[in-house]
């Protein structure tokens, strides 16, 4: 059995409860621990489990209030899936990650046989979809629990309940309008932390899944959100980064609300945080007060992250994008002059349904003129309910597949140019952790969201150092400190 890894050093962040339905699950948190503690005392030993995370920051952020559940419920925290309880946070944005999931399930299956009191639970954006249930109930019925995105707060009630017994339990809400606050959060790192604005997305893309596993877009009070930032300044943190689907429409739709960038100055306001990020930004809400509010912050970092997903007009129309490549290109103009060191990643879709060669085409000419200093690029993945699923494609799989490694080989290229206007700068990192392959150097971020690598020791962890700038390795960097 793999180590079980170090939480020791991470802190719950437990407030006291607010309305009842906190108060409720608390209560049902009290009567989990006690079936917890009943079975560490058959297995001579704490029971553990193990959290996988697939997908994006909203996902990682609410496995780590799932781990805050399960600590408090008296299970130790592992990173081995042969735990007693192992929990799948799923992501159905494309079809590659469901068949890593269902792949994933058969060895879990093989571990369940050897080990029958082990309990397998599966959450999260997957589990919002009818034909995923059907499928697991049908053919993956040694699963013992399925919640999905809408009643995450219920877990300590759900954890109860399963371990009750009774065979697979099915709690999956096709809404909600709740948005349950102060539940425990176990934090992955002491030093940052994600921060939930708004959930949902009222986008609807064409190609995308998201509005309809997430639901309707609704944002939390600003009052809960500054009352969290602060209780994470106190408890250490440095490092925020607020957490949406659409956080430029952040407000929206809530009477008396702020905005987001009204938003993001009272964050600002906030004593002991020193940087503050955001994801992700959608261009057809990106306001000039919000570039105005970034030009002028000492806080809020210098990195943006603005999906693109393509560099035709036409495939962005059909996308449901409501913006043109001119209009992009503009947006991304302006942020520029105003804020000239911004580094700005994107996401791009290729393969999209009727998008042809010279559409793609004009995508790699908007990279090359754009030169991001990353870029998260897709092929395209049809999502069973999105209008998109129902269109033919222009492109043959080849012709797809060769657009798609021409786009990465300029993506690397562009990228590497772009980053090495840093070369030799002296620059503020914040050191994440120790380097994963020598145990000799540190590894942290810039602003811009670059890695650097630099000699140091796990004593610099969550503390911020300037460092020299010395080698571009395409997209990180090794530093010296000075
Ligand atoms: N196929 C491929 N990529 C997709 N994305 C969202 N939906 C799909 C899909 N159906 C990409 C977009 C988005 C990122 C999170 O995932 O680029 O910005
Ligand atoms: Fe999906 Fe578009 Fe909403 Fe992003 S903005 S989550 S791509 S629908």
């Amino acid at each position: 059995m793999a180590a079980l890894a170090d939480y020791s050093a991470y802190r719950a962040t437990i407030a006291v409860p607010e309305d009842e339905e906190t108060a409720r699950q608390r209560e049902e948190l009290k009567e989990a621990a006690k079936l917890v503690a009943e079975l560490a005392d058959k297995l001579g030993r704490a029971p553990t489990a193990c959290v996988v995370t697939f997908g994006c920051q909203m996902n990682a952020r609410d496995s780590e209030k799932l781990c805050g559940i399960l600590l408090e419920a008296g299970y130790e925290l592992t990173e081995d899936e042969e735990a007693d309880l192992v929990i799948y946070n799923t992501c159905t944005v494309r079809d590659n990650a469901n068949q890593r999931v269902f792949g994933r399930l058969g060895h879990l299956h093989a571990m369940k046989k050897k080990n029958p009191g082990k309990r397998i639970a599966l959450c999260g954006c997957m589990i919002q979809e009818p034909t995923v249930i059907e499928k697991i109930r049908q053919s993956y019925s040694f699963v013992d629990l399925l919640f999905g995105t809408h009643n995450l707060y219920k877990f300590p009630e759900l954890l109860h309940r399963m371990l009750l017994g009774g065979g697979m339990l099915i709690d999956v809400w096709d809404k909600t309008d709740a948005i349950v606050e102060d539940l425990p959060v176990l934090r992955k790192y002491p030093f940052k932390s994600g921060v939930n604005i708004m959930f949902g997305c009222d986008n609807f893309c064409s190609y995308c899944i998201v509005p309809y596993v997430r639901g309707r877009e609704r944002s939390r009070s600003s009052k809960e959100i500054l009352r969290e930032v602060e209780k994470l300044a106190a408890d250490g943190v440095v490092e925020v980064m607020l957490l949406g689907q659409n956080v430029n429409s952040y407000g929206k739709g809530s009477e008396g609300e702020l905005s987001f960038p009204e938003l993001l100055r009272e964050v600002e306001q906030v004593e002991g945080i020193h940087r503050i990020r955001f994801m992700t930004s959608h261009p057809k809400d990106l306001s000039d007060e919000l570039i105005s509010v970034m030009r002028d912050s000492k806080k809020i970092c210098r990195h943006l992250h603005l999906p693109v997903q393509s560099g035709s007009t036409e495939v962005l129309k059909k996308m449901n994008r409501r913006y043109s490549r001119e209009q992009y290109l503009d947006l991304v103009g302006r942020l520029r002059s105003a804020i000239p060191d911004l580094a700005l990643t994107t996401d791009i879709i290729v393969g999209f349904p009727g998008e042809t060669k010279a559409d793609l085409e004009e995508t790699l000419s908007l990279v090359e003129e754009v030169k991001y200093d990353n870029a998260f690029t897709f092929i395209y993945s049809p999502r069973t309910g999105t209008p998109a699923a129902q269109w033919p494609s222009c492109m043959t799989e080849e012709e797809i597949s060769e657009g798609f490694d021409r786009l990465l080989k300029l993506v690397q290229q562009t990228a590497r140019e772009s980053v090495s206007r840093l070369e030799g700068r002296v620059e503020e990192v914040l050191v994440e952790e120790m380097n994963e392959r020598d145990p000799s150097l540190v590894t942290g971020r810039l602003s811009g969201n670059v890695l650097v690598h630099f000699p140091g020791d796990a004593s610099m962890i969550g503390h911020f150092y300037d460092v020299k700038l010395k080698e571009n390795r395409g997209f990180y960097y090794i530093g010296e400190r000075i």
